[in-house]
């Protein structure tokens, strides 16, 4: 028998429930691969905090460098976030440089420091594990690592934001306005107290970037990437849209063309889309192979349980691959070959305008003749509710590049005319 000592950083709500599933486990661990789990020292802020779990024969501390410097522990889990980036990256550098193994939970340091990690870990033979980082309970690593051995992925489509889906879900099915159906969340526990992150897109951002780069084999400097916040969005929106038989849902879209190709924001997709049936506070990743087309993936996206669930059978692997020895197959398939790229390029496709003009003759004639001008194709124009004495429209256009939108923003608001949101459709 073996014993591999585990260390942790952080024991809030996952930490907590990755050390339930470990106790719960480690009989079983034991029988199966005669290896026996132990629990190390625990870093946390304050020792005294009431906390969810059985606290005795824990070795808590205040102090990460406790843990991290632990001559016997042989893997670290990360579960202390992004609260702290800097410090969080600090400690995952130390461990790796002490030759620890690191199963990471945080996005964001995964997002801004994916490449340093990545390649120290290669440089020291360490083994970094982040399954939980990108699609909670959803083993996207394993995936990407397992399903498409002989073939590029082209394309990613994710719902991956679970917040933000489940606002958009409440209000195209309650009708409730965003502000509304945010608030549900955070009494139901899908929001936090603060939802920046979430309803910006900032979640959606650095999961965005952990799957580019391990799918695309592509590493995008954060700050070049631009986004749409989700919260962009209102019920009238999803009404309009369920009429033209499209729903809008909080996405994440990259292409791995030439110039990468990317979106995050809402976006009009068909109904019959593999993704439109997502709701609630459920994630779906859709990858679309050159020879397997549209995988799609679909699962709870956040929360203790599946988030410490994909955390443990990460360990689980490292565990096995200590017994055995040997580099770890599915990490080093893939960190080779990720590159840092430059060529961005936002997503363009038909789009969705809602606007709204005084209610006067010639208005119609106005909007037309700006988009022609601009050599925009206006494939339809509806008229929609007055709303204080404007009238409501929706236009669905041809696709306009960003030096022509801003010439008609300009044009349009000369006219009296107001954008309200423009959207694009994702395409087939
Ligand atoms: N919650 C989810 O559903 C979910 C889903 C996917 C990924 N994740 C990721 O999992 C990680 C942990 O999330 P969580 O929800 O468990 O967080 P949490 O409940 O806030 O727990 C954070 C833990 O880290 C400790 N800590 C030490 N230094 C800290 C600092 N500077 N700032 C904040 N905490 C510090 C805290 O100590 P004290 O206990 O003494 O305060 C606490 O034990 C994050 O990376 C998060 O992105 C969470």
């Amino acid at each position: 028998v073996k014993t591999i000592r585990v260390g942790f950083l952080g024991l809030g709500v996952v930490g907590a429930e990755l050390v339930n599933i470990i106790r719960a486990n480690r009989e079983r661990i034991l029988s199966k691969y005669d290896i026996d789990i132990e629990l190390g020292k625990i870093f946390v802020r304050d020792p005294d905090k009431k906390r969810s779990i059985d606290t005795e024969g824990l070795q808590l501390t205040t102090s990460a460098h406790d843990v991290i410097d632990d001559r016997d522990t042989d893997i670290i889990c990360e579960c202390v976030g992004g609260a702290g980036t800097e410090g969080t990256r600090e400690y995952i550098i130390r461990a790796i440089k002490n030759g620890k193994s690191v199963v990471l939970s945080s996005k964001k340091v995964l997002a801004l420091h994916g490449m340093e990690i990545l390649e120290l870990a290669r440089s020291y033979d360490a083994t970094v594990k982040f399954d939980a980082t990108v699609g909670g309970g959803i083993p996207v690593a394993k995936i990407i690592k397992e399903c498409f051995k002989g073939e590029e992925i082209k394309k990613v489509v994710g719902i991956l934001n679970a917040t933000s889906n489940f606002i958009y879900s409440k209000m195209e099915k309650e009708g409730l306005s965003f502000e509304a159906a945010l608030k549900n969340a955070q009494e139901l526990g899908y929001a936090e107290n603060d939802p920046t992150e979430d309803i910006e897109g900032f979640d959606a951002l650095y999961k965005a970037i952990i799957l580019v780069m391990f799918s695309m084999k592509k590493w995008v400097d954060i700050k070049k990437v631009k986004m749409t916040p989700f919260s962009k969005i209102s019920v009238r929106d999803m009404k309009y849209a369920n009429e033209l038989g499209y729903q809008i849902k909080p996405l994440v879209i990259a292409e791995n063309k030439e110039k990468l190709v990317y979106r995050i924001g809402p976006c009009l997709i068909k109904d019959s889309h593999i993704a439109a049936n997502t709701f609630n506070n459920y994630n779906m990743i859709v990858f679309e192979g050159s020879n397997s087309g549209i995988l799609g993936f679909y699962g709870q996206g956040a929360g203790s349980k599946p988030t410490a669930s994909a955390m443990f059978d990460d360990l689980v692997g490292m565990l096995i691959q200590q017994q055995e020895g040997g580099p770890d197959p599915v990490s080093s398939e893939l960190y080779n070959g990720i590159h840092a790229v430059d060529e961005l390029q936002e997503y363009e496709n038909n789009l969705y305008w809602r606007i709204s003009v005084e209610n006067k003759i010639g208005k119609f004639a106005a909007i037309a003749s700006i988009l022609a001008n601009n050599a925009v194709n206006m494939e339809k124009i509806i008229q929609k509710d007055e709303v204080e004495d404007r009238m409501g429209i929706v236009l669905l256009t041809s696709s306009v590049d960003p030096e022509t939108m801003s010439r008609i923003t300009g044009q349009f608001q000369d006219s009296g005319v107001k954008i309200h949101i423009v959207m694009p459709f994702l395409g087939e």
